[in-house]
Protein backbone atom coordinates (compact mmCIF):
# COMPACT_ATOMS: atom_id res chain seq x y z
CA UNK A 1 0.00 0.00 0.00
CA UNK A 2 0.82 3.58 -0.16
CA UNK A 3 2.93 5.06 2.57
CA UNK A 4 0.14 7.46 3.20
CA UNK A 5 -2.33 4.48 4.36
CA UNK A 6 -0.39 4.43 7.16
CA UNK A 7 2.00 7.00 7.67
CA UNK A 8 1.42 10.70 8.62
CA UNK A 9 0.26 12.58 5.42
CA UNK A 10 3.72 15.25 6.40
CA UNK A 11 5.85 12.60 6.27
CA UNK A 12 4.49 11.20 2.75
CA UNK A 13 4.70 15.36 1.34
CA UNK A 14 8.34 15.98 2.89
CA UNK A 15 10.14 13.57 0.83
CA UNK A 16 8.23 14.76 -2.46
CA UNK A 17 10.73 17.74 -2.78
CA UNK A 18 13.62 15.52 -2.90
CA UNK A 19 12.27 12.73 -4.96
CA UNK A 20 11.40 15.44 -7.73
CA UNK A 21 15.35 16.66 -7.59
CA UNK A 22 16.62 12.92 -7.65
CA UNK A 23 14.53 12.27 -10.64
CA UNK A 24 14.73 15.67 -12.94
CA UNK A 25 18.57 14.55 -12.48
CA UNK A 26 18.43 10.94 -12.91
CA UNK A 27 16.56 12.03 -16.45
CA UNK A 28 19.17 14.60 -16.81
CA UNK A 29 16.97 17.52 -17.05
CA UNK A 30 18.13 20.87 -16.53
CA UNK A 31 14.94 23.19 -13.99
CA UNK A 32 14.80 25.22 -17.55
CA UNK A 33 14.14 22.22 -19.46
CA UNK A 34 11.20 21.06 -16.66
CA UNK A 35 9.96 24.72 -16.10
CA UNK A 36 9.37 24.35 -20.01
CA UNK A 37 7.72 20.87 -19.67
CA UNK A 38 5.20 21.79 -16.57
CA UNK A 39 4.64 25.40 -17.21
CA UNK A 40 5.72 26.05 -13.61
CA UNK A 41 7.97 28.59 -12.88
CA UNK A 42 11.79 28.61 -12.06
CA UNK A 43 11.69 29.94 -8.95
CA UNK A 44 8.82 27.73 -7.85
CA UNK A 45 10.62 24.40 -9.07
CA UNK A 46 13.48 25.26 -7.18
CA UNK A 47 11.35 26.30 -3.88
CA UNK A 48 9.92 22.94 -4.36
CA UNK A 49 13.00 20.80 -5.11
CA UNK A 50 14.07 22.62 -1.13
CA UNK A 51 10.73 21.35 0.44
CA UNK A 52 10.30 25.41 0.67
CA UNK A 53 7.15 25.33 -0.83
CA UNK A 54 4.63 22.76 -0.68
CA UNK A 55 3.40 21.24 -3.99
CA UNK A 56 -0.91 20.93 -4.71
CA UNK A 57 -2.40 18.91 -6.74
CA UNK A 58 -2.27 20.27 -9.79
CA UNK A 59 1.31 21.27 -9.99
CA UNK A 60 2.31 17.96 -8.49
CA UNK A 61 0.19 16.24 -11.60
CA UNK A 62 2.48 18.31 -14.44
CA UNK A 63 5.46 17.62 -12.76
CA UNK A 64 4.74 13.95 -12.92
CA UNK A 65 3.50 14.36 -16.10
CA UNK A 66 6.46 15.78 -17.26
CA UNK A 67 8.73 13.32 -16.11
CA UNK A 68 6.53 10.87 -17.87
CA UNK A 69 5.54 9.13 -14.25
CA UNK A 70 2.16 8.34 -12.00
CA UNK A 71 2.13 11.22 -9.16
CA UNK A 72 2.06 7.81 -7.17
CA UNK A 73 5.77 6.80 -7.83
CA UNK A 74 6.53 10.16 -6.64
CA UNK A 75 5.35 9.07 -2.96
CA UNK A 76 7.14 6.28 -0.90
CA UNK A 77 5.41 3.00 -0.48
CA UNK A 78 4.77 0.99 2.51
CA UNK A 79 4.79 -2.59 2.09
CA UNK A 80 4.19 -3.83 6.67
CA UNK A 81 0.37 -4.01 4.95
CA UNK A 82 0.83 -6.61 2.09
CA UNK A 83 -2.73 -8.04 1.67
CA UNK A 84 -6.32 -7.81 2.33
CA UNK A 85 -8.44 -11.76 2.83
CA UNK A 86 -12.05 -12.03 2.47
CA UNK A 87 -13.44 -15.37 3.53
CA UNK A 88 -16.61 -15.83 1.44
CA UNK A 89 -18.62 -16.77 4.72
CA UNK A 90 -18.20 -13.19 6.02
CA UNK A 91 -18.31 -12.01 2.79
CA UNK A 92 -21.68 -12.82 2.76
CA UNK A 93 -22.75 -12.34 6.09
CA UNK A 94 -22.03 -8.82 6.30
CA UNK A 95 -24.82 -6.60 6.50
CA UNK A 96 -24.04 -3.65 3.56
CA UNK A 97 -23.50 -1.09 5.53
CA UNK A 98 -20.99 1.46 4.03
CA UNK A 99 -22.01 1.25 0.50
CA UNK A 100 -18.97 0.66 -2.20
CA UNK A 101 -18.01 3.03 -4.65
CA UNK A 102 -20.84 0.97 -6.45
CA UNK A 103 -23.50 1.83 -3.96
CA UNK A 104 -25.05 4.84 -7.08
CA UNK A 105 -24.70 2.19 -9.93
CA UNK A 106 -26.57 -0.46 -8.18
CA UNK A 107 -30.06 -1.13 -9.79
CA UNK A 108 -32.95 -2.87 -8.18
CA UNK A 109 -32.93 -6.00 -6.33
CA UNK A 110 -29.37 -5.97 -6.49
CA UNK A 111 -26.43 -6.75 -3.66
CA UNK A 112 -22.69 -5.99 -4.25
CA UNK A 113 -19.94 -6.82 -1.83
CA UNK A 114 -16.81 -5.41 -1.69
CA UNK A 115 -14.13 -7.28 -1.75
CA UNK A 116 -10.90 -5.20 -1.05
CA UNK A 117 -12.24 -2.02 0.62
CA UNK A 118 -9.48 -2.18 3.75
CA UNK A 119 -7.10 -1.56 0.92
CA UNK A 120 -5.85 1.54 0.43
CA UNK A 121 -5.07 2.93 -2.80
CA UNK A 122 -6.40 -0.11 -4.78
CA UNK A 123 -6.18 -0.01 -8.27
CA UNK A 124 -8.81 -2.72 -8.91
CA UNK A 125 -12.43 -2.34 -7.32
CA UNK A 126 -13.46 -6.32 -6.86
CA UNK A 127 -16.85 -6.77 -6.21
CA UNK A 128 -19.33 -10.27 -5.63
CA UNK A 129 -22.42 -9.01 -7.19
CA UNK A 130 -25.97 -11.07 -6.92
CA UNK A 131 -28.32 -10.01 -9.46
CA UNK A 132 -32.10 -10.80 -9.88
CA UNK A 133 -34.16 -10.21 -12.93
CA UNK A 134 -35.68 -6.83 -13.83
CA UNK A 135 -34.12 -3.64 -13.74
CA UNK A 136 -34.46 -1.78 -16.50
CA UNK A 137 -31.28 0.79 -15.33
CA UNK A 138 -28.47 1.46 -17.45
CA UNK A 139 -25.28 2.42 -15.97
CA UNK A 140 -21.69 4.25 -16.85
CA UNK A 141 -18.87 4.57 -15.19
CA UNK A 142 -15.20 4.94 -15.67
CA UNK A 143 -12.47 2.51 -17.42
CA UNK A 144 -12.82 -0.60 -17.85
CA UNK A 145 -14.99 -3.91 -15.91
CA UNK A 146 -14.54 -7.39 -16.10
CA UNK A 147 -17.44 -10.12 -15.29
CA UNK A 148 -16.93 -13.52 -14.37
CA UNK A 149 -20.32 -15.09 -14.01
CA UNK A 150 -19.91 -17.51 -10.49
CA UNK A 151 -23.94 -18.59 -10.85
CA UNK A 152 -26.69 -18.56 -13.03
CA UNK A 153 -27.51 -16.45 -16.00
CA UNK A 154 -26.73 -12.93 -17.06
CA UNK A 155 -28.17 -10.72 -19.64
CA UNK A 156 -25.43 -8.16 -20.55
CA UNK A 157 -26.22 -4.98 -22.47
CA UNK A 158 -24.48 -2.04 -23.80
CA UNK A 159 -24.76 0.90 -25.82
CA UNK A 160 -22.13 1.20 -28.14
CA UNK A 161 -21.45 4.16 -30.52
CA UNK A 162 -22.37 1.98 -33.31
CA UNK A 163 -25.41 0.28 -31.81
CA UNK A 164 -26.98 -1.65 -28.73
CA UNK A 165 -25.33 -5.40 -28.15
CA UNK A 166 -26.95 -7.85 -26.54
CA UNK A 167 -25.17 -11.04 -24.99
CA UNK A 168 -26.10 -13.32 -23.00
CA UNK A 169 -23.91 -15.32 -20.30
CA UNK A 170 -23.40 -18.31 -18.27
CA UNK A 171 -21.45 -20.09 -15.68
CA UNK A 172 -18.30 -19.88 -16.51
CA UNK A 173 -18.62 -17.29 -18.89
CA UNK A 174 -16.97 -14.19 -18.64
CA UNK A 175 -16.65 -10.35 -20.20
CA UNK A 176 -14.37 -7.48 -20.72
CA UNK A 177 -15.79 -4.14 -21.33
CA UNK A 178 -15.62 0.05 -22.11
CA UNK A 179 -18.05 0.71 -18.75
CA UNK A 180 -17.76 4.29 -19.67
CA UNK A 181 -20.63 3.14 -22.12
CA UNK A 182 -24.10 2.83 -20.36
CA UNK A 183 -24.47 -0.90 -19.55
CA UNK A 184 -26.96 -3.07 -18.11
CA UNK A 185 -26.21 -6.44 -16.12
CA UNK A 186 -29.55 -8.18 -15.19
CA UNK A 187 -30.21 -11.72 -14.25
CA UNK A 188 -31.54 -14.05 -17.10
CA UNK A 189 -34.20 -17.30 -17.03
CA UNK A 190 -36.05 -16.10 -13.44
CA UNK A 191 -33.06 -17.02 -11.59
CA UNK A 192 -31.37 -15.16 -9.68
CA UNK A 193 -26.93 -14.74 -11.29
CA UNK A 194 -24.08 -14.06 -9.20
CA UNK A 195 -20.73 -12.81 -10.39
CA UNK A 196 -17.67 -11.66 -10.00
CA UNK A 197 -16.80 -8.11 -11.25
CA UNK A 198 -13.72 -6.02 -10.88
CA UNK A 199 -13.66 -2.47 -12.42
CA UNK A 200 -10.27 -0.90 -12.86
CA UNK A 201 -9.29 1.86 -11.06
CA UNK A 202 -10.89 5.25 -12.21
CA UNK A 203 -14.35 3.84 -11.84
CA UNK A 204 -16.12 6.46 -11.16
CA UNK A 205 -19.43 7.14 -11.85
CA UNK A 206 -20.42 10.19 -14.00
CA UNK A 207 -22.46 13.01 -12.55
CA UNK A 208 -26.33 12.43 -13.27
CA UNK A 209 -27.32 14.36 -16.14
CA UNK A 210 -23.41 14.33 -17.38
CA UNK A 211 -23.39 13.58 -21.14
CA UNK A 212 -21.56 10.67 -21.21
CA UNK A 213 -20.38 11.33 -24.61
CA UNK A 214 -18.81 14.36 -23.65
CA UNK A 215 -17.17 13.10 -20.87
CA UNK A 216 -16.15 9.92 -22.34
CA UNK A 217 -13.67 11.94 -23.93
CA UNK A 218 -12.52 15.40 -22.41
CA UNK A 219 -9.54 16.49 -23.27
CA UNK A 220 -8.72 19.73 -20.65
CA UNK A 221 -5.44 18.73 -18.95
CA UNK A 222 -3.08 21.20 -21.02
CA UNK A 223 -3.91 24.21 -18.94
CA UNK A 224 -3.83 24.79 -14.95
CA UNK A 225 -7.31 25.52 -15.29
CA UNK A 226 -8.06 22.55 -17.41
CA UNK A 227 -6.35 20.49 -14.80
CA UNK A 228 -8.13 22.02 -11.71
CA UNK A 229 -11.77 21.40 -13.74
CA UNK A 230 -10.76 17.66 -14.34
CA UNK A 231 -9.41 17.14 -10.82
CA UNK A 232 -12.89 19.10 -9.24
CA UNK A 233 -14.81 16.61 -11.77
CA UNK A 234 -13.34 13.86 -10.72
CA UNK A 235 -13.59 14.54 -7.32
CA UNK A 236 -17.41 15.60 -7.72
CA UNK A 237 -18.15 12.40 -9.58
CA UNK A 238 -16.03 10.02 -6.61
CA UNK A 239 -18.08 11.42 -4.29
CA UNK A 240 -21.44 11.70 -5.63
CA UNK A 241 -20.56 7.55 -6.10
CA UNK A 242 -20.30 7.06 -2.31
CA UNK A 243 -23.40 9.13 -1.70
CA UNK A 244 -21.47 11.56 0.26
CA UNK A 245 -22.28 15.40 0.84
CA UNK A 246 -19.69 18.00 0.24
CA UNK A 247 -20.29 18.71 4.43
CA UNK A 248 -19.53 15.01 5.07
CA UNK A 249 -15.67 15.49 2.65
CA UNK A 250 -15.21 18.80 3.73
CA UNK A 251 -15.02 16.92 7.66
CA UNK A 252 -12.54 14.14 6.46
CA UNK A 253 -10.29 16.26 5.27
CA UNK A 254 -10.41 18.79 7.23
CA UNK A 255 -11.56 21.64 4.94
CA UNK A 256 -14.82 23.45 4.75
CA UNK A 257 -17.83 22.77 3.07
CA UNK A 258 -17.38 26.01 0.63
CA UNK A 259 -13.68 25.15 -0.35
CA UNK A 260 -15.19 21.66 -1.50
CA UNK A 261 -17.89 22.99 -3.41
CA UNK A 262 -14.90 25.32 -5.04
CA UNK A 263 -12.52 22.74 -5.43
CA UNK A 264 -14.79 20.75 -7.26
CA UNK A 265 -16.14 23.51 -9.45
CA UNK A 266 -12.29 23.83 -10.52
CA UNK A 267 -11.98 27.51 -8.76
CA UNK A 268 -9.68 26.74 -6.14
CA UNK A 269 -6.71 24.38 -6.13
CA UNK A 270 -6.68 20.94 -4.47
CA UNK A 271 -3.79 20.82 -1.79
CA UNK A 272 -1.85 18.05 -2.24
CA UNK A 273 -1.78 16.88 1.15
CA UNK A 274 -6.10 17.31 1.27
CA UNK A 275 -5.87 15.33 -1.83
CA UNK A 276 -3.65 12.29 -0.17
CA UNK A 277 -6.34 12.75 2.53
CA UNK A 278 -8.92 11.87 0.09
CA UNK A 279 -7.01 9.38 -1.74
CA UNK A 280 -7.06 8.02 1.94
CA UNK A 281 -11.19 7.93 3.19
CA UNK A 282 -11.70 6.59 -0.61
CA UNK A 283 -9.07 3.73 -0.81
CA UNK A 284 -8.42 4.60 -4.29
CA UNK A 285 -5.15 5.63 -5.99
CA UNK A 286 -4.16 9.10 -6.32
CA UNK A 287 -4.78 8.66 -10.17
CA UNK A 288 -8.52 8.12 -9.58
CA UNK A 289 -8.62 12.30 -9.23
CA UNK A 290 -6.30 13.36 -11.77
CA UNK A 291 -7.39 12.12 -15.10
CA UNK A 292 -9.44 9.94 -17.15
CA UNK A 293 -7.65 7.54 -18.95
CA UNK A 294 -10.16 6.14 -21.63
CA UNK A 295 -9.84 5.45 -25.20
CA UNK A 296 -11.32 4.18 -28.10
CA UNK A 297 -10.66 0.63 -28.95
CA UNK A 298 -13.43 -2.49 -28.60
CA UNK A 299 -16.08 -1.75 -26.70
CA UNK A 300 -16.41 -5.50 -25.21
CA UNK A 301 -15.41 -9.39 -25.73
CA UNK A 302 -17.26 -12.06 -24.38
CA UNK A 303 -14.95 -15.24 -23.63
CA UNK A 304 -17.20 -18.20 -23.16
CA UNK A 305 -16.04 -21.07 -21.14
CA UNK A 306 -16.64 -23.57 -23.79
CA UNK A 307 -13.54 -21.75 -25.55
CA UNK A 308 -11.57 -22.15 -22.40
CA UNK A 309 -10.02 -25.65 -23.12
CA UNK A 310 -8.56 -24.18 -26.27
CA UNK A 311 -7.36 -21.01 -24.87
CA UNK A 312 -3.89 -21.31 -25.19
CA UNK A 313 -1.58 -21.24 -22.12
CA UNK A 314 0.65 -18.38 -21.06
CA UNK A 315 3.89 -19.02 -19.12
CA UNK A 316 4.73 -16.68 -16.36
CA UNK A 317 8.03 -14.17 -16.45
CA UNK A 318 10.63 -16.30 -13.99
CA UNK A 319 13.70 -14.16 -11.99
CA UNK A 320 16.67 -14.73 -14.73
CA UNK A 321 18.76 -16.09 -11.64
CA UNK A 322 15.50 -18.98 -11.88
CA UNK A 323 15.66 -19.61 -15.60
CA UNK A 324 15.44 -23.31 -14.68
CA UNK A 325 12.84 -23.56 -11.81
CA UNK A 326 9.99 -25.29 -13.09
CA UNK A 327 6.65 -22.88 -14.06
CA UNK A 328 4.51 -24.71 -11.62
CA UNK A 329 1.13 -22.93 -12.50
CA UNK A 330 -1.01 -22.16 -15.74
CA UNK A 331 -1.71 -19.23 -16.68
CA UNK A 332 -4.93 -18.76 -19.17
CA UNK A 333 -5.77 -15.03 -20.56
CA UNK A 334 -9.25 -14.58 -20.14
CA UNK A 335 -9.82 -10.88 -22.02
CA UNK A 336 -7.56 -11.21 -24.94
CA UNK A 337 -9.58 -10.10 -27.61
CA UNK A 338 -9.73 -6.77 -25.64
CA UNK A 339 -6.20 -5.27 -26.98
CA UNK A 340 -7.02 -1.84 -24.59
CA UNK A 341 -7.35 -3.80 -20.98
CA UNK A 342 -5.03 -2.32 -18.20
CA UNK A 343 -6.00 -4.84 -16.11
CA UNK A 344 -5.33 -8.86 -16.78
CA UNK A 345 -7.65 -11.50 -16.23
CA UNK A 346 -6.30 -14.94 -15.80
CA UNK A 347 -7.86 -18.46 -14.50
CA UNK A 348 -4.87 -20.01 -13.25
CA UNK A 349 -4.41 -23.70 -12.54
CA UNK A 350 -2.65 -23.89 -9.36
CA UNK A 351 -0.71 -27.10 -9.43
CA UNK A 352 0.52 -28.26 -6.08
CA UNK A 353 4.40 -28.60 -6.11
CA UNK A 354 6.78 -28.06 -3.70
CA UNK A 355 8.97 -25.25 -5.15
CA UNK A 356 8.86 -22.17 -2.66
CA UNK A 357 12.52 -21.14 -2.96
CA UNK A 358 12.20 -20.86 -6.72
CA UNK A 359 8.66 -19.85 -6.93
CA UNK A 360 8.78 -16.97 -4.10
CA UNK A 361 8.58 -14.05 -6.59
CA UNK A 362 7.73 -10.05 -6.08
CA UNK A 363 6.54 -7.81 -9.54
CA UNK A 364 5.39 -4.32 -9.96
CA UNK A 365 1.89 -3.96 -9.21
CA UNK A 366 -1.66 -5.64 -7.69
CA UNK A 367 -2.92 -8.91 -7.58
CA UNK A 368 -6.67 -9.86 -7.22
CA UNK A 369 -6.77 -13.93 -6.39
CA UNK A 370 -10.59 -15.26 -6.49
CA UNK A 371 -10.55 -19.11 -5.61
CA UNK A 372 -13.14 -21.25 -7.91
CA UNK A 373 -11.71 -24.49 -6.42
CA UNK A 374 -9.78 -26.19 -4.47
CA UNK A 375 -7.54 -25.20 -1.82
CA UNK A 376 -5.16 -22.46 -2.12
CA UNK A 377 -1.87 -21.34 0.11
CA UNK A 378 -0.78 -17.36 0.00
CA UNK A 379 2.67 -17.10 1.26
CA UNK A 380 3.51 -13.51 1.85
CA UNK A 381 7.48 -12.36 3.23
CA UNK A 382 7.02 -8.71 4.51
CA UNK A 383 9.61 -7.73 5.64
CA UNK A 384 10.55 -11.18 5.73
CA UNK A 385 8.24 -11.95 8.03
CA UNK A 386 6.67 -15.18 6.74
CA UNK A 387 2.54 -15.20 7.09
CA UNK A 388 0.93 -17.75 5.22
CA UNK A 389 -3.21 -18.23 4.64
CA UNK A 390 -5.48 -20.72 3.21
CA UNK A 391 -8.07 -20.07 0.92
CA UNK A 392 -11.00 -21.91 -0.21
CA UNK A 393 -13.40 -21.36 -2.87
CA UNK A 394 -15.39 -17.98 -2.57
CA UNK A 395 -12.48 -16.74 -0.66
CA UNK A 396 -10.43 -14.06 -2.02
CA UNK A 397 -6.90 -12.21 -1.48
CA UNK A 398 -5.89 -8.78 -2.51
CA UNK A 399 -2.21 -8.15 -3.20
CA UNK A 400 0.38 -5.50 -3.01
CA UNK A 401 2.72 -7.39 -5.54
CA UNK A 402 5.61 -6.12 -5.28
CA UNK A 403 6.17 -8.06 -1.27
CA UNK A 404 7.76 -11.49 -1.71
CA UNK A 405 4.76 -13.81 -2.13
CA UNK A 406 4.74 -16.83 -3.24
CA UNK A 407 0.71 -19.44 -4.07
CA UNK A 408 0.48 -23.02 -4.21
CA UNK A 409 -2.33 -25.40 -4.60
CA UNK A 410 -2.92 -28.29 -1.60
CA UNK A 411 -4.00 -31.09 -1.38
CA UNK A 412 -3.93 -34.17 0.58
CA UNK A 413 -3.66 -36.67 -2.85
CA UNK A 414 0.30 -37.09 -3.36
CA UNK A 415 -1.39 -37.79 -6.79
CA UNK A 416 -3.06 -34.86 -7.55
CA UNK A 417 -1.38 -32.47 -10.23
CA UNK A 418 -3.90 -29.59 -10.16
CA UNK A 419 -5.08 -28.47 -6.50
CA UNK A 420 -7.06 -25.20 -6.93
CA UNK A 421 -8.39 -22.72 -10.12
CA UNK A 422 -8.08 -19.42 -8.97
CA UNK A 423 -9.24 -15.90 -11.11
CA UNK A 424 -6.31 -13.69 -10.97
CA UNK A 425 -6.62 -9.98 -12.15
CA UNK A 426 -3.41 -8.23 -12.42
CA UNK A 427 -3.07 -4.74 -12.40
CA UNK A 428 0.13 -3.62 -13.35
CA UNK A 429 1.96 -0.06 -14.26
CA UNK A 430 4.11 -2.11 -16.99
CA UNK A 431 1.67 -3.73 -18.56
CA UNK A 432 1.16 -7.03 -19.34
CA UNK A 433 4.01 -7.85 -21.15
CA UNK A 434 5.99 -7.21 -17.97
CA UNK A 435 4.24 -10.64 -16.39
CA UNK A 436 4.73 -12.86 -19.20
CA UNK A 437 7.79 -14.63 -21.06
CA UNK A 438 5.87 -15.11 -24.62
FE1 LIG B 1 -20.61 -1.34 -14.32
FE1 LIG C 1 2.29 -12.58 -8.29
Amino acid sequence: MPAYASHSIDYAIQQLGGRIHEERRRQGLTLQELAARSSISISRLSQIENGHHVLDAVQADAIAEAFGMSLEAFLPADVTIPYVLSRDSEVRSAPITDPSVESALLQEGEQSWPLAERFIGRHLEPLLTRLDPGSDRFVYHHEHEFTFVLQGAIEFTIKTPSGVVREELHRGDCLHFRSSLPHRLRAHGGEPAECIQVISSGATPLSPGQDWRLAGFFTEGDSEDGRAQVIGRELGALRESRGWTTEQVARMVGLKDRQIEQIEAGTRRLPLDVMIRLARAFGKPLREFLRDTRNAGPHYFVQRSSEMPALAARQRRMPTDRAHAPTPNVFYPLASGFATRHMYPYLIRVRNVDTETLARHEHHGEEFMYVLEGQLEVTTYAEEKKVTEILRPGDSCYIDASVPHFVRGVTRSPYSQISAEVLDVFWCPLGETYLFAD
